[in-house]
């Protein structure tokens, strides 16, 4: 059975998810970045249920979403940089990899049993309304079966996982469109995990150079795997024109099938993102050619989202 739609910013329909959160369901809810399928992060039946839901491999930790600051403390420590961070950031697209808590109201698989959680205050009236309903964290992936395309819509919930929730919440399209940029705090250290939706050039007059994950970072993603919202069909980046077989995403001045910003605007081609290669790759195209996306400013999540879309999908290296 297809899960039902109903509008985010109904009171009843709110009301009706917090209650099947609490039951240990599973609820699709708008974010400003992704949709993301939400589930109590305390109880185990509930983010085991979820990670089936996805398909989605254990070893890859949830993101806890909280109301702000104060729920945020329940569960983690709270290093001044990452208080600074929220207070500058939250709510928005920016999630904060901290220690956990020992004593932290969290199931262990809901962080694949790491002493560290990543949280985030999402700033979409829904979800905050949700949360705030619920009145502890939830976890929430991005509402796409593991390793596809990202949904920036509801309908896009419901195509992909439309018969594995219990009920998808509609606010619309996501005004971000790509996922939160991932940063994890280790004393003075902060290491970009993942670019997204808040661009390093935010970030960095507060934290210095962001630090990348690597051999002697002390915080890897394990989540990052190479191959990951990927379409159908195959994919050839920085193209100026489509040859034979191809649908080409442009950007700019290069025009395309479909153009990710005429204006050449980067905030506008990451809202438009997820949704023009699902656009493109239901033509059923052998291949989708993509224009050169600078990679400054949100370029560098748009491009780190387009790598992974291209990246052959049995490559299991992260
Ligand atoms: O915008 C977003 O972040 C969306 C919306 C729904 O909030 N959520 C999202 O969740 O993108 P997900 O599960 O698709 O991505 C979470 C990322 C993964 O790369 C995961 O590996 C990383 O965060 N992550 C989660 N917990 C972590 C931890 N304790 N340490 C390191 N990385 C962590
Ligand atoms: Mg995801």
């Amino acid at each position: 059975m297809t899960a039902p739609i109903k509008p985010a910013g109904s009171a009843e329909a709110i009301a009706e998810a917090a209650a099947i959160l609490k039951a240990g369901g599973l609820v699709a809810m708008p974010t400003e970045t992704v949709y993301g399928l939400a589930a109590d992060a305390a109880n185990p039946d509930a983010v085991a249920r979820l990670y089936a839901a996805k398909g989605r491999p254990r070893f890859n930790p949830l993101i806890a979403h909280v109301t702000g600051p104060k729920m945020a403390q329940r569960i983690a420590e709270w290093p001044e940089l990452g208080a600074k961070l929220a207070a500058t950031y939250w709510p928005g697209p920016l999630t904060l990899v901290l220690p956990k808590k020992p004593d932290a109201a969290i199931a262990d698989i809901a962080n694949a049993g790491l002493d560290s959680i990543a949280l985030r205050a999402p700033a979409h009236p829904a979800a905050r309304t949700l949360i705030s309903a619920f009145g502890a964290p939830l976890v929430a992936p991005s509402a796409n079966p593991s390793g596809s395309i990202s949904p920036t819509t509801a309908q896009h919930v419901a195509d992909g996982l439309g018969d594995r929730v219990d009920l998808i919440l509609d606010g619309g399209a996501c005004p971000v469109g790509v996922e939160s940029t991932v940063v994890a705090i280790d004393g003075k250290r902060a290491i970009l995990l993942r670019p997204g939706g808040l661009a390093r050039v935010q970030i960095e007059p507060i934290t210095g150079p962001l630090e990348a994950p690597g051999a002697d970072a002390p915080l890897a993603s394990p989540g990052m795997l190479k191959s990951h919202y990927a379409p159908k069909a195959a994919m050839r980046l920085n193209a100026s024109e489509a040859r034979p077989g191809e649908l080409l995403l442009g950007f700019g001045a290069i025009g395309g099938h479909i153009n990710l910003s005429e204006a050449g605007d980067l905030a506008e081609a990451a809202t438009r993102l997820f949704a023009a290669l699902r656009d493109l790759d239901a033509r059923g195209p052998e291949r989708i050619a993509v224009a050169p996306i600078p990679d400054q400013g949100l370029g560098e999540a748009i491009n780190d989202r387009l790598q992974r879309a291209a990246a052959p999908k049995d490559d299991p290296t992260p």
